[in-house]
């Protein structure tokens, strides 16, 4: 029985670590004012104007090729038009690298490096990083070419933010079952442990052991 608990008692840990303080996970030091990150947080009614913010602001470099957002100079490309029809909006990441690789040379020409794609960013960084390096980059990575395009424009930045966790997070009925599929296994587990260990006590029974 002791054996059990104890088996309980780390499996549930062990899932507890890794949903509300996951070690793997970046915790930053940077902060967010409260207002602004209500914006981040209720971000299903700010990712339409984030993205017009992130059209206006961050296009000609960045893509978000989740949501079928291409750098300017590739969303000029006659090819990209031909691709969609082919593949649909959102192109496979090989497809897209080598139909556009000298436009993606181009942005590396300027910057030094293609500026990255946004899609997952959210997820990779945080809100904190996120809204800290978009509204003031050299500060977060002295050096970084990134232009602060952001500065002095704080509300507008947490809109942005909100847009790139709209698209790198999944929508809520996904959500909602990938959360109840973590009970579920949970709760398996926990039975199973249970069910493992009356079936030993049986056997022990049987051989006269107990
Ligand atoms: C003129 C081109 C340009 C524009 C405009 C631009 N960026 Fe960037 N961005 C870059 C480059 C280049 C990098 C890579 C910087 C580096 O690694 O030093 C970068 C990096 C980033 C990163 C990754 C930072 C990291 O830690 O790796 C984020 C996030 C980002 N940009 C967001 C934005 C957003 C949001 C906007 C619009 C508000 C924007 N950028 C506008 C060129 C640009």
């Amino acid at each position: 029985m002791i054996r059990t608990a104890f088996f309980t008692v780390i499996t549930v840990l062990f899932f507890f670590v890794l949903w509300f303080h996951n070690p793997f996970v970046a915790h930053e030091s940077y902060k967010v004012p409260a207002e602004h990150m209500k914006i981040i947080e209720d971000y299903g009614r700010y990712a339409k104007e984030g993205k017009q913010l992130f059209e206006q602001n961050c296009q000609s470099c960045h893509s978000v090729r989740y949501d079928a957002v291409y750098p300017a100079s590739i969303q000029a490309n006659p090819n990209l038009k031909a691709l969609q029809e082919k593949y649909g909006k959102v192109l496979p990441r090989d497809v897209y690298e080598a139909t556009f690789y000298s436009d993606l040379m181009a942005l590396k020409e300027s910057f030094g490096k293609v500026p990255p794609d946004l899609s997952t960013m959210y997820i990779a960084r945080g809100p904190e990083y996120l809204y800290n390096f978009i509204l003031e980059p050299q500060k977060v990575l002295p050096g970084t070419s990134m232009p602060p395009v952001m500065t002095g424009r704080p509300e507008e930045t947490a809109k942005i933010v909100a847009y790139l966790r709209s698209v790198s997070e999944p929508d809520p009925a996904e959500k909602n079952k990938r959360a109840l599929m973590g009970v579920f296994t949970i709760g398996y587990l926990i039975l199973m442990g249970l069910l493992l260990w009356i079936w030993r006590k049986k056997l022990l029974e049987k051989m006269g052991l107990h």
